[in-house]
């Protein structure tokens, strides 16, 4: 029996794309949050958060009738047949998932839901939650499928709709297949198991990327040692279809609302259960140190001390397209520089509100006036596309440290900056 009712719990980045692109498949979808000036503005088709696309889906479900909005779960899942959880699980103060979303909207409709209903957990949860949710709905009659989402923010809608795979994993197997049909207009493969996989595949996908990127950030040191050139390693690594050329781009960390967390929940859960991950502690200990590192060598070209300096900062996002600032690279770099006695000076696209320690300024040639320094932490294309002269011209000092390896170096050094990138030699 195929599903068309659906509930959405929690309307954030994954659950509203979620739930508009379901309603764009043609399923009739009610997405419920706790947030009622959210729900009102979405009833009116505003979407606040910065995602390509969001907002047509949202109107077309809107106005097709297929999308509509309720304030709280209970008033949204009188007739539903999928009900799909998307509440935060942010990370709690020991480091584990923080689980009390999951566990109030599990409480709160267990005795509302339909008979034959399926709970489906999309927030990332650590291993058993699908069995923990289960009993706090106390229903036989309902069952608990994890479907974990791969979705990246600020290409949210693009990635549901164009999948690598669907996974589902249930003690309920043909609930679990259920719900995967759900996803059957996409033609992605379908990886369908029991809900402990499904719920590990998550956090082991996650965590694998995580690795990957503290191992390219040591490559790219290493680079800088020898002499070598990292977009050239990378690209022979890469083309090794076992490695492939995806993630291998360094920085200055990795971060943002999920590998970080995840990866956090993953080494809490492996402790607790006595197992070791030295691994995935390794990457995330290095990571810490990344960016540690790009202050260092910022303040090694400067030549001068960081404190009283100025330097203006590209980016604040934790990766561009996005306006989170969630664990963001460029924000921990900022603090580092503000620690060292350094004025920061910042400018991102999307980022307009305050922030402690940084003067946010609308516009990026007033980031970069006066500066000693400038860095770039996160890559907007229309960094590339400032007119560097004039930005030589604004700057006090020459150095541009680029720790996205973003920008081109021989436009840079045309204009007389002084261009210095992470693993890249200095332009000749
Ligand atoms: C990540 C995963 O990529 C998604 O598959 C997953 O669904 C999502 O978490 C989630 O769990 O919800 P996201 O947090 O949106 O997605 O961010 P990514 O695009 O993965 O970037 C993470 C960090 O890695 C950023 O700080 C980014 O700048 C950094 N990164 C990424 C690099 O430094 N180099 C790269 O080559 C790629």
């Amino acid at each position: 029996m195929s599903i068309h009712r659906i509930t959405v719990v929690g309307a954030g980045y994954v659950g509203l794309t979620t739930g508009a692109c379901l309603a764009s498949f043609g399923h009739r979808v009610v997405c419920a949050d706790v947030d009622a000036g959210k729900i009102a503005r979405l009833r009116a088709g505003k979407v606040d958060i910065l995602e390509a696309g969001l907002p047509e889906l949202v109107a077309a479900g809107l106005a097709a009738g297929t999308l509509a909005f309720e304030v709280g779960a209970a008033a949204a899942v009188q007739d539903a047949e999928a009900v799909f959880l998307c509440v935060p699980t942010p990370m709690a103060a020991d480091g584990t998932a923080d689980l009390s979303a999951v566990a109030s909207v599990a409480a709160e409709l267990g005795a509302l839901l339909p008979a034959g209903c399926v709970v489906v957990n999309k927030s990332t949860v650590p291993v058993g939650t699908a069995e923990w949710v289960r009993r706090l709905l106390g229903r036989d009659d309902v069952a608990v499928v994890s479907n974990p989402e791969f979705l990246r923010e600020g290409s949210a809608v693009h990635d549901f709709l164009h999948p690598d795979r669907i996974v589902v994993g249930s003690a309920d197997e043909p609930a679990a297949r259920r719900i995967a049909e759900l996803y059957s207009p996409l033609r992605a493969p379908v990886v369908c198991t029991n809900a402990a996989s499904a719920e590990l595949i998550k956090y082991a996908a996650n965590c694998f990327l995580a690795v990957k990127l503290s191992y390219v950030n040591a490559v790219a040191e290493l680079c800088e040692t020898f002499g070598a050139e990292i977009d050239a390693v990378t690209a022979g690594m890469g083309h090794d279809p076992r490695i492939g050329q995806a993630f291998l781009r360094p920085g200055p960390g990795w971060g943002g609302p999920c590998l970080p967390k995840d990866a956090s929940a993953l080494l809490r859960l492996a402790e607790g259960r006595g197992v070791r991950f030295d691994l995935l502690q390794a990457a995330v200990d290095d990571n810490a140190r990344q960016s540690r590192r790009v202050v260092r060598r910022l303040a090694d070209e400067l030549g001068k001390p960081l404190d009283g300096a100025r330097i203006g900062l590209l980016g604040l996002a934790f990766k561009p397209g996005t306006n989170d600032l969630r664990g963001s690279p460029a924000l921990q770099v900022a603090e580092l520089l503000a620690d060292a006695g350094a004025e920061v000076v910042a400018h991102d696209p999307a980022v307009h509100r305050e922030l402690p320690r940084i003067t946010v300024v609308g516009d990026a040639y007033l980031a970069v006036k006066e500066v000693d320094a400038v860095l770039l932490v996160t890559e907007w294309p229309q960094f590339r596309e400032l007119d560097w002269p004039a930005v030589a011209d604004l700057m006090d000092g020459g150095l541009v440290f680029d720790a996205r390896n973003h920008l081109d170096p021989a436009v840079l050094e045309r204009s007389g900056l002084r261009w210095r990138g992470i693993g890249r030699q200095a332009a000749a």
